[in-house]
């Protein structure tokens, strides 16, 4: 493989999308799938509609999105990538769901085609093991909002090849954004950082230290964060935070990476945050409200 033309991307949700979005607009051809078709389309929406706001805001040429979006195809099945050059898995953050679709995907794909994992924690050695190609893999971390976000984490296996890693920054150069390179551990940097932060604002909710109105004025304006850290919880998602704090308990054995009780009781509670309309805050109606 010395070409990516075509990009599979697996996952149609705000991360897939988002990948979708800046592949389409850098020329490249998207083959966009998920489990049914309504969340296909769905995602193919959303897409249109973040692009219509570049244009509103003057980012993009109405020519441009025009042309972006004739770029992104709908793929009905996981057989229909099989043209892709670079495969980036963007599924939930679940190492069985993934392993799973390496195992269904890889049969199918052109054997000399890259495959990538968008795992904001998982060990990309471990994730390699469950495809038949742990030379062409490796993880290319997008930030969300991905059309918004300027860094790109690049994460190697252990027997990831240089020529690999070298396509997927090559692959990413062309989107505009910056690489940094992380070494395969739990949650690499920016997770790694930025969750245990996050954990420590819940367990700031659940002491009792703040309301979540505090707690985010508290970091926006004492710390210049763009969002407070329980919003942010809500636009990453709490089952993902939950993942990746789990992921960081577990992988390194250290009691400071457990993860607050009030966030798991939360995503038992099915408020996973802004994509179910509720979480630490209340997104139903006009304006987000406090849940606490
Ligand atoms: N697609 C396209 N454009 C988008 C967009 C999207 N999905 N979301 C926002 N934008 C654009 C808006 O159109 C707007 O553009 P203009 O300036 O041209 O008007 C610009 O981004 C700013 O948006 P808003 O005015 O709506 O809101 P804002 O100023 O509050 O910024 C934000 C929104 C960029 C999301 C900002 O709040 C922010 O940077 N938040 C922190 C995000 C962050 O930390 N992300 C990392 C999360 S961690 C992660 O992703 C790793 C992981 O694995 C969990």
């Amino acid at each position: 493989m010395s070409k990516i033309e075509t990009v599979g991307i697996v996952g149609a949700g705000q991360m897939g999308g988002g990948i979708a979005h800046v592949s389409a607009l850098a020329g490249y051809q998207v083959l966009l799938y998920d489990i049914s078709p309504d969340r296909i389309e769905k995602g193919i929406a959303t897409i249109n509609g973040n692009m219509a706001r570049q244009v509103a805001s003057g980012k993009l040429e109405e020519s441009d999105r025009k042309a972006a979006m004739e770029r992104i195809r709908p793929a009905a099945e996981l057989a229909d990538l099989a043209g892709a050059d670079l495969v980036i898995e963007a599924a939930t953050e679940d190492e069985t769901v993934k392993r799973k679709i390496f195992t269904q995907l890889c049969p199918l794909l052109n054997p000399e085609a890259l495959l990538a994992t968008n795992t904001s924690s998982i060990s990309i050695t471990r994730l390699a093991a469950a495809t038949d190609r742990p030379e062409r893999f490796i993880g290319i971390h997008f930030m969300n909002p991905v059309p918004v976000m300027k860094l790109v984490e690049l994460v190697r296996g252990i027997a990831t090849e240089d020529q690999t890693f070298e396509m997927a920054k090559a692959f990413v150069g062309r989107l505009g954004k910056t690489v940094t390179v992380s070494e395969d551990f739990p949650a690499f940097i920016v997770n790694r950082i930025l969750l245990p932060m996050i954990n420590e604002a819940i367990y700031t909710l659940y002491e009792g230290v703040g309301t979540v109105e505090a707690i985010d004025t508290a970091m926006r304006l004492g710390a210049n964060h763009p969002m407070g850290p329980l919003q942010l919880a809500d636009f990453i998602g709490l089952d993902t935070c939950l993942s990746i704090m789990q992921v960081l308990h577990d992988g390194l054995s250290d009691s400071k990476y457990r993860p607050c009780p009030l966030l798991v009781k939360y995503v038992e509670a099915g408020w996973l945050g802004r994509k179910t309309g509720r979480g630490f805050y209340d997104y139903r109606g006009e304006h987000p409200v406090p849940t606490r």
